[in-house]
């Protein structure tokens, strides 16, 4: 039976002075889990910061019973990352959980939006899970034990209006996941990633007032205590809001050969084959790609 107790452990969540990150950081710490609360403590543009969000949920924890700390570092750099992850080992003696949740929002349509706008985005999300990770994985490889969770979205999985910076930055970190989940498998480190949805500030201008008390932050955290858990999937997409949790995954149908001179217009007469879902599959790898590629291959020079 796999265990949700976490007496012993110690996690680490990134922008968990408020809102989706708050909640994670309660939730392992009500099962014992010793929480490391880091936070900006900027506006959801990423502007201005203050370590006071982050010392609040840290007297909430400890209010509780609980053991947490707070580190004001900003993701973005991966010094203050290394700091964070130096203070959590001396504080609590080793590091088994990172939960990159920290985030901003800059949307504008990509016709208007300003580079520097686009590079915040991709900087803050990507780059500062990339920063943490960085800084923590030397220490789970040590330990040979990690769970590092990433926080993607329904922007990076499928597009959003006015969000092509956060869109990127968010479809980026499967991909990291996708590598990361194969370079770490060894060391005994699982990487997940979650899909949540939730009311909080980043979203209390996009969705509407109705939906919002359906969509409470707390609703999400049960799906990062079980990413984060020791018999914890690894590779997983899991979405979580409103009481809800599904499984999110990149499949590809059949690989349809087309003789050594394939044009564009036998792709139109073999259409529905070549878009056949029926025959969709995940993968496990970049290379599992290539051998179903030259699979089919082999297959159709056989006939
Ligand atoms: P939020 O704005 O309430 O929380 C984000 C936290 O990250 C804030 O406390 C902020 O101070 C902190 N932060 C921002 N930049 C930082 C930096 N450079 N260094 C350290 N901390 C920083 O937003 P929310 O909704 O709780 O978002 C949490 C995560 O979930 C984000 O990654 C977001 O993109 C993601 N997400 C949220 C969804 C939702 O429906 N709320 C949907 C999909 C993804």
């Amino acid at each position: 039976m796999m265990s949700f107790d976490f007496s012993g452990r110690v996690a680490v969540v990134t922008g968990a002075g408020g809102g989706l990150g708050r909640c994670h950081a309660l939730a392992l710490a009500e099962r014992g889990c010793a929480v490391v609360i880091n936070d900006l403590g900027g506006d959801v543009h990423g502007e201005g910061a203050s370590v006071s969000a982050a010392q609040k949920v840290v007297q909430e924890i400890m209010d509780k019973g609980g053991k947490a700390m707070a580190h004001g570092g900003n993701v973005t750099s991966l010094e203050d990352m290394q700091d964070m992850v130096e203070k959590t080992v001396t504080e609590f003696g080793r590091l088994d959980i990172l939960v990159n949740n920290a985030g901003i929002l800059r949307d504008k349509t990509f016709a208007k939006m300003d580079m520097a706008d686009f590079k915040m985005v991709v900087d803050v999300h990507l780059i500062g899970s990339v920063n943490a990770t960085k800084a923590a994985l030397p220490v789970m490889q040590e330990q040979d034990y990690g769970r590092i969770i990433v926080t993607t979205s329904s922007s990076g999985m499928y597009g959003n209006f006015g969000q092509s910076n956060y869109g990127a930055a968010k479809a980026a970190l499967s991909g990291f996941m996708n590598s990361m989940k194969l370079e770490t498998a060894k060391f005994g480190i699982k990487v997940n990633a979650l899909l949540p949805v939730a009311a909080t500030r980043m979203t209390e201008s996009i969705i509407p007032e109705e939906m919002l008390s359906l969509l409470k932050p707390e609703l999400v955290s049960p799906a990062v205590v079980f990413m984060a858990a020791e018999g914890a999937p690894t590779g997983e997409i899991i979405s979580a809001g409103a009481g809800t949790f599904s499984r999110s995954v990149v499949v590809e149908t059949d690989s349809v050969y087309l003789g050594d001179t394939p044009t564009a217009e036998q792709i139109l007469e073999n259409w529905d084959k070549i878009s056949d879902m029926s025959t969709a599959q995940p993968l496990g790898s970049g290379s599992d790609h290539t051998q179903k590629v030259l699979g089919a291959v082999f297959a159709a020079k056989q006939k």
